[in-house]
């Protein structure tokens, strides 16, 4: 039987980790090695995920925890080429762009192991951004490219890669609909003392905006204004990072009219999502997430999912220090009709899987 090592360490991987290792487990395809960089250690940046997604205990945990990207990304290199070299699996999978999907990417080509890289092909064409460096590096690496979206199939072929690329949609949209169920948005709401379309869901933790005093602050006074001009609750889960500058940065008393929470759970915020206004972040995960909950969001960074900007359903806002708030979230409460699905049909995973079977083995 085949023997894959699959490598997460960051909270959205556990989700798409959450989505593959289900359909690898109930096609008993091949041997599933999971291991846990350590990059994201926090119970509720991490365990948290692994209980409620039932995704099992990893194999091997590195403990690389956080530090510079040059730290981070050395410490798993070293761990991780420990554990290929026990395990010798004949493939390895990443996900996403971390500084763990670098570190297993590098390690698995120098040791000629082939690797498959789900969430592969988009693009910013910026380098400020970290993850933008991890994704290309990853992408010219690696051996199975699985996209989200026709566009990151057409991106890899800009830059000549063509061969081992699937179109799979996106496995984040398999589990937001597959989770659909489980979600309970009047129990969330109740915990948070909020209402139906009577809050606004942020999720803001991305460098660019959390590391510049300036940035973040603009950013924390425009969540202030929307409350008070929309006569709205803004709950917002904070990152630790997030957190951690806020404090440092001296801007805790823009947070008293907020309602703060730490990093929630995948099926409340879920749950918190259907009953909301519109989403204020700068995830990667949590706009597309929007989306499919059709829900309009404002985009607080300098490229997003060109896929759903283009279509001018969410704002990009990345000029935040000179932006009219309250304008911009009258733009955005306007009606649209939704422009339709994107990101596949919810059976990325089990493509992912029916692919590796079909042509690795
Ligand atoms: C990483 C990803 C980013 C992704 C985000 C998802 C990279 C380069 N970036 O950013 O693309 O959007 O994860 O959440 O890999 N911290 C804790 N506890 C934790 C984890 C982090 O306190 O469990 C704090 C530490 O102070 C740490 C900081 O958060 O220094 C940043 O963590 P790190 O993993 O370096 O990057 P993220 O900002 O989480
Ligand atoms: N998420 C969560 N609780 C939170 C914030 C995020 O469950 O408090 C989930 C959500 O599904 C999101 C995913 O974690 O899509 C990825 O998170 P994040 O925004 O940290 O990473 P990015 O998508 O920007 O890489």
């Amino acid at each position: 039987m085949m023997k894959v090592v699959s490598l997460v360490g960051a909270r959205p991987q556990f989700i798409k980790e959450a989505v593959v290792n289900n359909a690898v487990r109930q096609q008993n395809a091949w041997q599933h090695i999971l291991v846990h960089s350590g990059q994201h250690y926090d119970f509720n940046m991490s365990g948290a995920f692994f209980e409620e997604l039932g995704i099992p205990k990893p194999d091997h945990y590195l403990g690389v925890g956080s530090g510079s990207h040059a730290a981070q990304t050395a410490d798993a290199l070293i761990k991780f080429e420990d554990v290929l070299r026990s395990e010798k699996p004949d493939l390895v999978m990443v996900y996403g762009d971390t500084n763990t999907t670098l570190a297993g990417a590098l390690d698995a080509a120098k040791l000629h192991i082939p690797i498959a890289h789900i969430e592969a092909g988009p693009r910013t064409y910026n380098k400020l951004f970290p993850e933008e460096v991890n994704r290309v590096l990853t992408d010219h690496i690696s051996d199975y490219l699985f996209a989200c979206t026709e566009l990151n199939v057409q991106n890899l072929a800009k830059e000549g890669i063509v061969k081992g690329v699937y179109n799979t949609g996106d496995v984040m949209y398999d589990l937001y609909l597959k989770m659909q169920p489980k979600l309970n948005p009047e129990a969330e709401m109740e915990h948070f003392g909020l209402k139906h379309n009577g809050y606004v869901l942020a999720t803001i933790h991305r460098d660019f905006n959390t590391d510049s005093k300036e940035r973040f602050e603009s950013v924390l006074k425009g969540l202030n204004t929307i409350a008070k001009t929309q006569n709205v609750k803004v709950l917002y889960p904070m990152h630790p990072r997030a957190r951690k500058t806020a404090k440092q940065f001296g801007l805790s008393d823009l947070l008293k009219d907020l309602i703060i929470t730490e990093p929630v759970g995948y099926l409340e915020l879920m749950s918190l999502l259907q009953e909301c206004r519109f989403g204020v972040t700068d995830s990667g995960g949590f706009q597309r997430e929007c989306y499919w909950a059709k829900k309009r969001a404002m985009l607080l960074m300098p490229q997003g999912w060109q896929e759903i900007t283009d279509t001018g359903w969410h704002l990009l806002e990345n000029d935040v220090t000179t932006l009219n708030w309250e304008e911009k979230t009258t733009e955005l409460l306007q009606e649209m009709p939704y422009p339709g699905s994107i990101f596949g049909k919810g059976n990325a995973a089990e493509k992912i899987v029916r692919e590796i079977q079909a042509n690795a083995l």
